[in-house]
């Protein structure tokens, strides 16, 4: 099975280190910058290419790890290479359709990773889920298999049900690691160590490996405690943009537990 990567970002490198781990080969590797498509290329003993034209049909499946409102243009621009037209595309991405890829490719199909990835940060690829679709049976069959080679967990998931996912994955991942920013934000103003919030942090995301994160909430707004609201709110007068954000939030815990 020979692989083509388009895309050396934070996707590309960690997949196609991992695919090249478990054997797979890793023929061409494509980046727009010479530097990002090199430095992977050399990792997985494949080519370095930046011109899309450049791109031959001697791999079994192409991977598009491009950013999402590239990904329409990339795969135009592919289709026209020749012998390109019976190869299998895929992209990576959670939020875009795979009819993406359909008008320009009969064999089309998505191979998400569902994890949050950055080329500095080292993952457990065999705990991530894979999740994989394909316009044909035959080709769905070929991505749940390299999918099983990295890891444990792979499963067929329609571009609908891979919507839902993208949506909660940015509630439970963007959106919490945001709110641990502005929990910095807020120390480091007042001169107080924000290390010291994380064991708190650790704790609140071990607690739902066994347990409804419903159960788990804890604090002022699952309390009803309205005097230390109102305390917090006065405090964040220091941080205008934020009040808004903690009162809406407190609105909806308070909703989620009403009774
Ligand atoms: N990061 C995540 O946590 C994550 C997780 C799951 C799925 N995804 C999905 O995986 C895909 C890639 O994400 P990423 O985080 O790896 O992106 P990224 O780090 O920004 O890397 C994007 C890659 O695409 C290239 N590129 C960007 N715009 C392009 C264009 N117009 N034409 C051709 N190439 C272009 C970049 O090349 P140069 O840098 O050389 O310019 C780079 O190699 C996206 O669909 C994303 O939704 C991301």
């Amino acid at each position: 099975m020979t692989i083509t990567l388009i895309g050396a970002g934070n996707v590309g490198y960690h997949l196609g280190k991992r695919l090249y781990k478990k054997g797979l080969t890793i023929h061409q590797v494509f980046s727009r910058e010479i530097k990002h498509a090199e430095f992977l290329a050399k990792k997985v003993k494949g080519v370095a290419v930046t011109d899309l034209t450049n791109i031959d049909a001697q791999a079994d499946l192409y991977i598009i790890a491009v950013r999402d409102d590239s990904i329409s243009e990339v795969v135009a621009k592919l289709r026209q290479n020749k012998g390109m037209n019976r190869k299998l595309v895929v992209h990576t991405s959670g939020a875009a359709n795979s009819q993406l890829i359909a008008p320009y490719f009969k064999r089309y199909g998505v191979f998400y990773p569902l994890q949050t990835f950055s080329k500095s940060r080292k993952v457990k690829f065999a705990t991530i889920p894979i999740c994989v679709d394909a316009g044909r049976k035959k080709d769905l069959k070929m991505l749940l298999k390299i999918g099983g080679k990295i890891s444990e967990k792979v499963t067929k998931i329609t571009d609908e049900e891979r919507a839902v996912l993208h949506v909660a994955a940015v509630m439970v991942n963007n959106f919490s690691n945001h709110l641990f920013h502005l929990g910095q934000q807020i120390t480091v103003e007042a001169g107080v160590d924000f290390g010291l919030l994380k064991p708190l942090i650790l704790e609140t995301v071990l607690k739902i490996s066994q347990h409804t994160p419903y159960d788990m909430q804890t604090g002022p707004a699952r309390r009803n405690d309205e005097k230390t609201i109102k305390k917090h709110l006065e405090y964040l007068q220091k941080f205008p943009e934020f009040v808004q954000l903690y009162t809406l939030l407190t609105k909806s815990i308070q909703h989620a537990y009403r009774r």
